[in-house]
């Protein structure tokens, strides 16, 4: 008798939490406008809960970014540098020590969450220098990982530990389908469960699905500003030659169509997982959470297409929450970082966790309107050198210094070795600043209420540049509680 009392308490108290489903996408922007083109999630997801309007990546990268959002670690401190073993994705100190302690292993560890991860995960993650697609990472029930980078066919899925090779079956359809195999199942639905997501959308080759191949022929790429200038007080690589001519853009405008495309299978994904969850009836006590790992440029300050720069196109991303007592269509500004996801899924679940580099965001999921607010953000990146990467028909020939320079861009190089930078992004209710450091003290400054396109580098006082030189020493060294500090500037 007591022991069916304590079943039937536990049971009560399981379904007091609430579940997780967090679908996230690859490199999809904000400032390109991409969710307006997800009419699905907008309705259902956007329009039933809360969008941020201020949620930056702490590292505009893959793996980096993917790092810190399932460990709540910034990159430094789970030291994920870049998107090679090298540098830390996916390699022998994340298996051994960070991957352990993903939201997912903590969900299911202390809080008797059901769990599974559909998708990409880590660059790196599946190859053989990694432990190969028998590694499943500790903390999911259900392990259905996409080995190595973003493909949307001809890709390999470790099932559980074992690999299987899918060569005709749409990878953001396949993770679809794995998802509701996983809610068709009374085990998930009687547990509390936790469901990450993670399509290949929008990341290259940009592959749609047949069904979406054609949708919006007339879409262009933005032309907007920053679209194609080049102001001269910006970093030395974002200056280098060429740029864009007109023959271009219709390169670009092509990207931009078929990423848009790509995003219509998941706007299809979150359709489907929606109403799947409301025809099990527990789509009430389920977050349902929609961000994206870092942004994007096409064109913007004359680079290609691609990522790694502290620009708004590339830090500044979608992130959308539907669920238990979050209003409908509510806009926060207040400000959230990638590292802050795993302390309010913990939170939500009520499990305490002392060493995250991330704050709670749990309150503002639950205001129509934001409170006076002050926020630091840290963004750090560095950059990469790599000369078998640049084509050897491109004019450059600085050894070691370049990487990304190919003949299907120009030529424009996409990274070099002193693109390595930290950044302060501090906002408050009234202003927004960003101060970047580059490799050898290069400085750029915005102010970004009054200057949104980061046009006009600003001309700083010594005295402040050492005021917020040192803030920022202090976030690129801070672990755990010593990062949660938020200097009013
Ligand atoms: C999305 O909604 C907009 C505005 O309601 C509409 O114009 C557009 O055709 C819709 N797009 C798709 C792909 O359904
Ligand atoms: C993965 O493993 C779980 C058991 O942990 C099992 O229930 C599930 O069916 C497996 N999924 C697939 C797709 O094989
Ligand atoms: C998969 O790869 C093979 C070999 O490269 C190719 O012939 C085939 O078209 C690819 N399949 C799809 C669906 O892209
Ligand atoms: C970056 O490195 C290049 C090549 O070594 C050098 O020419 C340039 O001055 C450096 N730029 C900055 C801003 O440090
Ligand atoms: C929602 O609000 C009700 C009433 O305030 C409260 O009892 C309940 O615990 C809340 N649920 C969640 C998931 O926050
Ligand atoms: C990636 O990071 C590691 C560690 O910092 C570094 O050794 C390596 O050169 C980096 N990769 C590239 C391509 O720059």
């Amino acid at each position: 008798m007591f022991n069916c009392l304590c079943v039937s308490v536990f049971v009560g108290l399981t379904h007091a939490l609430p579940n997780f489903v967090f679908v996230l996408t690859d490199d999809q922007d904000l400032v390109l406008r991409s969710l307006d083109y997800m009419n699905k999630t907008t309705k259902l997801v956007a329009n039933e809960g809360v969008t941020f309007t201020n949620f930056f990546v702490n590292s505009p990268i893959c793996c980096p970014s993917r790092s810190t959002i399932l460990t709540g670690k910034y990159a430094h401190n789970c030291h994920v540098y870049n998107n090679s073993v090298e540098g830390g994705c996916s390699g022998p100190e994340w298996q051994k020590e960070h991957e352990r302690a993903s939201v997912a292993a903590i969900l299911k560890s202390k809080g008797n969450y059901r769990t599974f991860y559909a998708g990409k995960y880590l660059n790196q993650y599946g190859e053989k220098n990694t432990g190969g697609v028998k590694h499943a990472p500790e903390g999911y029930d259900w392990w259905l990982g996409l080995q190595g980078n973003s493909k949307y066919y001809n890709y390999t899925l470790s099932i559980n530990g074992t690999g299987q090779f899918f060569e005709n079956e749409y990878l953001t359809d396949q993770i679809t389908k794995y998802a509701l195999d996983f809610l068709n199942q009374k085990s998930t639905i009687e547990s509390n469960f936790f469901m990450m997501l993670a399509p290949p959308a929008c990341h290259a080759p940009f592959t749609p699905a047949p069904r979406h191949s054609n949708l919006f022929p007339d879409l262009k790429t933005l032309r907007t500003l920053p679209f194609n200038v080049t102001p001269v007080h910006k970093h030395w690589l974002v200056q280098m030659p060429p740029e864009i001519l007109p023959s271009d853009v219709t390169v670009l405008d092509e990207i931009y169509k078929n990423r848009i495309r790509t995003l219509q299978a998941v706007d299809d994904m979150v359709e489907v997982i929606i109403n799947k969850l409301q025809e099990v009836n527990v789509l009430s006590n389920t977050y349902f959470i929609l961000a994206s790992d870092n942004g994007f440029h096409i064109g913007q300050f004359t680079q290609p297409w691609d990522k790694r720069e502290p620009y708004e196109s590339d830090i500044h991303v979608p992130l959308l929450i539907r669920g238990p007592n979050i209003s409908k269509k509510v806009l926060s500004e207040f400000p959230v970082a990638a590292v802050d996801i795993l302390p309010t899924i913990l939170d939500l679940a009520k499990i305490e966790k002392k060493d995250s580099d991330g704050q709670s965001f749990k309150d503002e999921l639950f205001r129509r309107e934001s409170p006076p607010f002050t926020k630091n953000i840290l963004v750090e990146y560095w950059g990469e050198a790599d000369s078998s990467s640049i084509d050897p028909q491109c004019p450059w020939s600085f050894d070691n210094e370049l990487s990304q320079c190919v003949l299907d861009a120009w030529c424009k190089c996409q990274d070099s070795r002193n693109n390595t930078y930290s950044c302060l992004v501090a906002l408050s209710d009234h202003s927004k600043f960003k101060f970047c450091v580059f490799e050898g003290g290069f400085i750029e400054a915005y102010n970004l209420v009054e200057d949104p396109h980061e046009m006009h580098n600003l001309k700083l006082q010594k005295i402040e540049v050492a005021h917020y030189y040192s803030i920022l020493e202090q976030f690129k060294h801070c672990e755990g509680t010593s990062c949660l500090i938020n200097y009013k500037i």
